[in-house]
């Protein structure tokens, strides 16, 4: 489907089918409700059912015009309380009632939606929540839904917001094919997307649409050469090679005030829990487990094309976590990139493992900030539910910054502490470090106070445990209702811009 924005009204005029915003101001007739087109709204008002329709948030009414076409309202509740969210979602909702119909042509009417007051930020996130909601993963299935109509035409009254909104439009257009970018590579079963595809997959992506990024790829023997053997003792079981993917994108214009920022990702294409195996129920959609990397790599991809003024560093650690005669046993210590040993005394905490010698490499890269993200523990959805992402890190300002980039956002993520107690919890008996807590409590946080150990040189990290959000729980009408959301994309693209 293409979106299509016209500055002509007769584009408008001429379609089947008019969607636009109503409000629940109250106008002279009594009438709940307000639409910004008078033509349309007299003959609105003509309809018996008109005194019934409340212009509420969620509402919608449907109805013919004497000219043979179609109108439907969306209701968006008081026009001065409407946020950018609330268009995103009304938007959503819209498309997903007109989905399946026959219409010929569709117009959405921006002015009338237009209640943040900025005509080309109105049409961009318009433009952002159709791509976000008329994404679909079908390629498996012989029946493939297909949209009755091929375009949307997004008609804008205003022809003074002509050059904001055209660069507007090409950026939210690269951040929502990159948040379904993320989405696909969730969605994505274990068997064809095991770490040497998944590498694959990502070289070719950036080969194809990333202009100047450097790539390199590492193997076993690589990892081997860097003592990676954290990452390399979850690798022991499977049947694929560990990859280590590693991209490099410098901005056009760069001077000793450039920002470095490293990004890395827990990318395990399938998490069995090794021999601490997982019970056959919460195995199950474990081939999200490598929602971390797919969402710093969505967010990298829209950084890069949206010309982000940061030098990004991208680390994606990519293994599965299986079980045969060769994988890591519960007690084995191992010594990871940094030198320190580790008892692993479950296999099924493998996630940090990897991120342990990747976060030691990426502060090798130099970056004066990193950010991580991991579908890292079960423990996030008890604390945070699958509609908020976790961050914890070690520097207050940092974590304050991406805070910020959530919210603007409108994604949800709240901060939780990491405290001596926890530190504590972490120490091993026999080796420095143990990969499990004590206590079976607070697993997010005991599970950042042991990643933690694997930051130098004064880094400024920050870690996002996205097991709860990653997977999408239909909370949200722009998300598919089942699959991967692509939530924190949006934060963390908008982070680099
Ligand atoms: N990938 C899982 C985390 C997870 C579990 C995400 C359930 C979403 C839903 C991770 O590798 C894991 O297994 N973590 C363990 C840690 C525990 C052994 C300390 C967990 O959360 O149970
Ligand atoms: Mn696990
Ligand atoms: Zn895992």
């Amino acid at each position: 489907m293409k979106v299509n924005v016209s500055f002509d009204q007769s584009d408008f005029n001429k379609a089947d089918l008019k969607v636009v915003a109503a409000y629940t101001n109250k106008n002279a007739d009594g009438i709940q409700h307000t639409l910004s087109s008078k033509e349309i709204m007299d003959e609105m008002k003509a309809l018996k059912i008109s005194k019934n329709f409340i212009a509420k948030e969620g509402t919608q009414l449907l109805f013919n015009l004497s000219d043979g076409s179609s109108v439907l309202a969306i209701g968006m509740g008081k026009k001065t309380t409407a946020k950018a969210e609330q268009i995103r979602r009304s938007i959503a909702n819209a498309y997903k009632a007109i989905k399946g119909e026959l219409y010929n042509s569709v117009a959405f009417d921006m002015a009338s939606f237009n209640a943040v007051n900025k005509l080309d930020i109105t049409t961009a996130l318009t433009k952002e929540a159709l791509i976000l909601t008329a994404y679909d993963f079908n390629k498996y299935q012989a029946k493939q839904n297909k949209n009755s109509f091929k375009a949307i035409t997004l008609f804008v009254n205003d022809k003074k917001v002509k050059r904001s909104l055209e660069k507007k439009l090409v950026e939210v257009q690269n951040l929502a094919e990159s948040v379904c970018y993320t989405r696909d590579l969730v969605n994505e079963a274990p068997n064809i997307l095991h770490s040497e595809e998944y590498a694959k997959r990502i070289e070719k992506d950036v080969k194809a649409n990333l202009k100047g990024v450097k790539v390199k790829i590492m193997g076993k023997p690589e990892l081997k050469k860097e003592n990676m053997n954290l990452f390399l003792s979850v690798n022991a079981g499977s049947n694929y090679g560990p990859r280590l993917v590693h991209l490099t994108y410098t901005p056009k214009k760069v001077t000793k005030n450039t920002k470095h920022i490293a990004m890395v990702g827990k990318g395990l294409t399938f998490d069995t829990g090794g021999y601490s195996l997982k019970p056959g129920a919460s195995m199950m959609g474990m081939k999200f487990d490598m929602g971390g990397s797919a969402t710093v790599y969505g967010a990298f991809r829209a950084a890069v094309l949206n010309n982000s003024p940061y030098k990004i560093t991208l680390i994606l650690g990519m293994t599965d976590n299986a079980v045969n005669e060769k994988a890591t046993m519960p007690d084995s210590v191992v010594k990871g990139r940094n030198g320190t040993t580790v008892e692993i005394l479950n296999t099924d905490a493998e996630g940090r493992l990897v991120l342990a010698d990747c976060l030691d490499y990426a502060c090798d890269q130099g970056p004066d900030y990193i950010i991580d993200a991991a579908t890292l523990t079960g423990a996030c959805l008890v604390a945070l539910g699958s509609e908020v992402c976790a961050v914890l890190g070690n520097d207050q300002k940092w974590i304050d910054s991406i805070k910020k980039s959530a919210k603007d956002q409108d994604e949800y993520m709240w901060q939780l502490p990491i405290i001596d107690e926890w530190r504590g919890q972490m120490k091993s008996h026999i080796a420095d470090l143990r990969n499990i807590g004590t206590k079976k409590f607070a697993g997010t946080a005991t599970a950042a106070a042991f990643l933690e150990n694997f930051i130098k040189n004064d880094v400024k990290w920050a870690h996002l445990d996205i097991a709860g959000v990653c997977d999408s729980q239909s909370h949200l009408p722009y998300c598919p209702e089942k699959g991967g959301s692509g939530l924190i994309v949006r934060t963390l693209a908008n982070l680099l811009s």
